[in-house]
């Protein structure tokens, strides 16, 4: 199914939504940035998303995770969060796997859902409590990555913020999770090992090529990095939640 972006307006889920908020506007920009034009969408996306990178970045929740100031509990509430948005991530995919715009950047080897559940088990959670978590930022995020099936350019952006980060800043925050938390060699932290990617360089490198060569227009790249914009503030919204909960999850 390939939808034209001016035509995807309303929620999948539609008027019957309980979810406060979740069904951002789509805005029907015209495009008159004059990179737009001339940049590769790997470099519109990474350039144009460096403001809401840095803001990820710093907040309190990750900078007291990768400093070992959060407990097993905080730890599992968070993978717990990102166990529901990778389940509709991965749902998502599997319905767009031949779509002729989602279709390049989509690949089984990137999969997270087993790999998470590991990690659960690990920091005293499962997939049961994970799915009980009460979390209006997850529950958001969700609903807005359903949503993205309507168009395969807005999946796009929800694929390339999640894995491709993964495959970047995350694999440093396993390496000092793995230190910080004296984990066994490789446990709780699966979520950041792709066993089927050993080098994420390359395959970083042929994901912003496939990125490069995806049929899109001015206003379909112009979507794509709104939507990125999105996924990044609907991570720091998750964060944000974290944040305040920090206090009860002090290590
Ligand atoms: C403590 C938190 C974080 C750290 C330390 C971090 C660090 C990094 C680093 C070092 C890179 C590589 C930059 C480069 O290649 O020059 C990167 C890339 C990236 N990060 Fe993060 N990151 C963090 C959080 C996040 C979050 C929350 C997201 C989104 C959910 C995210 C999404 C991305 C993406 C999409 C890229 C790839 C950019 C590109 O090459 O196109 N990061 N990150």
């Amino acid at each position: 199914m390939t939808l034209d972006p001016r035509d995807v307006g309303q929620g999948l889920c539609g008027s019957s939504c309980k979810v406060r908020g979740a069904h951002l506007p789509y805005i029907n920009r015209v495009p008159n940035d004059p990179a737009l034009a001339t940049e590769p969408l790997s470099t519109l996306l990474r350039s144009g998303s460096q403001q809401e990178h840095r803001e990820a970045e710093s907040s309190p929740f990750m900078a007291e995770l990768v400093d070992g100031r959060v407990d097993a509990a905080g730890y599992a509430r968070y993978l717990g969060s990102l166990r529901r948005v990778y389940a509709a991530i991965e749902q998502v995919a599997v319905e767009l796997r031949d779509d002729v715009i989602a279709g390049p950047v989509i690949d089984p080897a990137l999969e997270r859902l087993a790999s998470i559940d590991a990690d659960l088990a690990v920091w005293g959670s499962n997939p049961q409590d994970a799915a009980a978590i009460d979390s209006p930022a997850t529950d958001a995020y969700v609903v807005r990555v359903l949503d993205s099936m309507a168009w395969g350019g807005l999946f796009v952006a929800h694929h390339y913020t999640r894995y491709l980060g993964d495959l970047s800043g995350g694999q440093a925050i396993g390496r000092v999770l793995s230190r910080e938390y004296d984990l066994e060699p490789g446990a709780g932290v699966a979520f950041y090992r792709f066993e089927q990617i050993p080098k994420p360089k390359p395959y970083k490198d042929g994901y912003r090529a496939a990125l490069d060569a995806l049929p899109l227009d001015d206003a379909g790249r112009a979507r794509v990095l709104d939507e990125v914009k999105v996924v990044f503030s609907l991570n720091g919204d998750l964060f944000a939640e974290l944040s305040a909960l920090l206090p009860q999850y002090r290590r």
